[in-house]
Parts: structure tokens; sequence; C-alpha cells
């Protein structure tokens, strides 16, 4: 059984994956910013010396470091860490303060880049270990652009670090979900948006076997393909279908209902 590190555990693809995996026995280290989540996630999962939480914010350093040491220190290794806390910007973000940009930028890239620099000197001395970064649809079809900056540019980072670390014996691999519904998508309503655990199922079927990418539900594999062959016909066909003024009502209600 691996010890597994989870970003963005408070909610989400990240909660699913880690009931998953703690109900196949694996030892968890829960990471996020809101410590009654955490807290009620590790005890419903299991007792402290199989689940343990650590308040983390991925966008702090030294946070990201003292994640890594609280894990090592407490289980001995770090099988396996995956980068999956990220947030979204609503639309049009060049309306959002400065401060918001950088929060994306901070969260889903360099979180997850320092995120495996910590990790790595551990999976090193114990000779292997495994690094899941959850990118998105996004970072091959970009609609929205800061976002799919920060996924597109996860994605290069796995790709170019999966080479560096396997002389290693590290695995690197990359999740890429489509529409999930979970509290980052609230208010989006499109049909077959599949549940976190559809994510979650993913994760752990790569912890077993590690994979180069995973795209999730596996038909955006299509949308992959086309926005290669013909992204003029996707140009056209978001407009048509109000992407970019549905979005703006989404995010107008939401930042009414339920500023964070
Ligand atoms: N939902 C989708 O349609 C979709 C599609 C493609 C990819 N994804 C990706 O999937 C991942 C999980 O998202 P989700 O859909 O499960 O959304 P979610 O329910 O909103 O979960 C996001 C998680 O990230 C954590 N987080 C945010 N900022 C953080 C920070 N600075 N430090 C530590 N943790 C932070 C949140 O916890 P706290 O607020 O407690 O810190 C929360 O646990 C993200 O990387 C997202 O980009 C989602």
């Amino acid at each position: 059984m691996a010890v597994v590190v989870i970003t963005g555990a408070s909610s989400g693809i990240g909660a699913a994956t880690a009931r998953l995996l703690a109900a196949e026995g694996h030892t968890l280290v829960l990471a996020a910013r809101r410590q009654d989540r955490l807290e009620a996630l590790a005890a419903e999962l299991g007792s402290r010396d199989r689940v343990l939480p650590v308040v983390t914010d991925v966008t702090r350093r030294e946070d990201v470091e003292a994640l890594a040491s609280r894990a090592g220190e407490a289980f001995g290794r770090i099988d396996v860490w995956i980068n999956n806390a990220g947030v979204g910007i609503p639309y049009p973000w060049w309306e959002q303060p400065p401060e918001a940009i950088v929060r994306v930028v901070e969260t889903n890239l360099t979180g997850a880049i320092f995120g495996a620099r910590a990790a790595i000197p551990w999976m090193i001395r114990q000779g292997g270990g495994h690094i899941i970064n959850v990118g998105s649809v996004a970072g091959h079809v970009p609609f929205f652009s800061v976002y799919s900056a920060t996924k597109a540019g996860l994605r290069g980072f796995t790709e170019g670090l999966r080479r560096e670390l396997r002389p290693y014996g590290i695995h690197v691999s990359l999740v890429s979900p489509g529409f999930i519904r979970t509290e980052m998508t609230r208010g989006i309503s499109m049909p077959g948006m599949a549940p976190p655990e559809v994510v979650a199922r993913a994760i752990v079927r790569l912890v077993a076997r590690p994979r180069r990418e995973v795209v999730v539900p596996g038909w955006y594999r299509l949308f992959i393909l086309l926005n290669g062959l013909a992204p003029g016909l996707l140009d056209r066909a978001v407009h048509r279908m109000g992407v970019y003024r549905a979005r703006a009502r989404r995010d107008a209600s939401v930042a009414q209902e339920q500023p964070r």
C-alpha cells in the first residue's frame, strides 16, 4: 500500500479520490486550506496513523515544503504526490483584479511545480515514486484563456518532468478531466457532466498502473482531436453556442450568491 499526498483534498475530485484510495487501504496525507473540511474528511476515512490532514496553501512555498516534511516524517516515505489543487477565474478575466490572475497561476501551475519540487527528493531517496498532476481538457482545448494557460503550462511541465525523472524510476502522469460536477463548476449545467468519482476512479487506476495521460471522460479525446484538426470550426461553434455569454451570466449570479 502506498503513502499518497493529495492537494485540494477538501472537496470535489480531491475528496472523491481520497475516499477511493482510503477504501483501497492506502495511507493518505490530505492537503487544502479549509481546515474544517480536511479534519472532517480525515475523521471519516480513518485514524491519524492512516490519514493525516495538513492545512496547506499551495501558493505558499513554505506550506508546500512543510506538507512534504510532515508526510515524510509521519510515514517514512512519499510514494505518490497528487497535485490536484486548482482554481478558476470569473470571465471576463481582464475585469478581475491582478491578484485573482496571479492566484490562478500560483495555484494551478507554480503550486504544482513546487509540489513536485518538495516530493522529488523523497522519491529519489527511496528509489522511486509517482507524481500525478491534475490538468484539464482545457489544457488541450482552450476556451477560457488564463485558466487554459495554467493547464497547458502544467501539461508541458508534466511531459518534461516525466522525461527528466525517468532515470530515477519516478513516474509522472497527467489527468485531464472534462467538465465535472464540483464546487468549481457550480452553476454550470451541461448535459453529460460527470461526477467527481469518475475522475477519482481514473486516478486510483493510475496509482496502480502509471500511464502518461488519462483524459476523462474518454470521449473528450474526440474533442481534443477536433481542436487539433479544425480549430476554426470550434471557434465558430463556441460563439454560436453562446459559451461566453452564458459564463458571464453564471459568474455574475455566483458572485452574488456566494463570494469566495
Ligand atoms: N470541475 C471540473 O470541471 C474540472 C475540469 C478539469 C479540471 N479540473 C481540475 O480538477 C482539480 C480539482 O478541482 P475540482 O473540480 O474538484 O474543484 P473544487 O471542488 O473547487 O476543488 C478544488 C480544491 O482545490 C483546493 N485549493 C484551491 N486553492 C488552493 C490553495 N491555494 N491551496 C491548497 N488547496 C487549494 C480547494 O480547497 P480549499 O479551498 O480548502 O483550499 C479544493 O479542495 C483542479 O485542479 C481543477 O482545475 C476540474
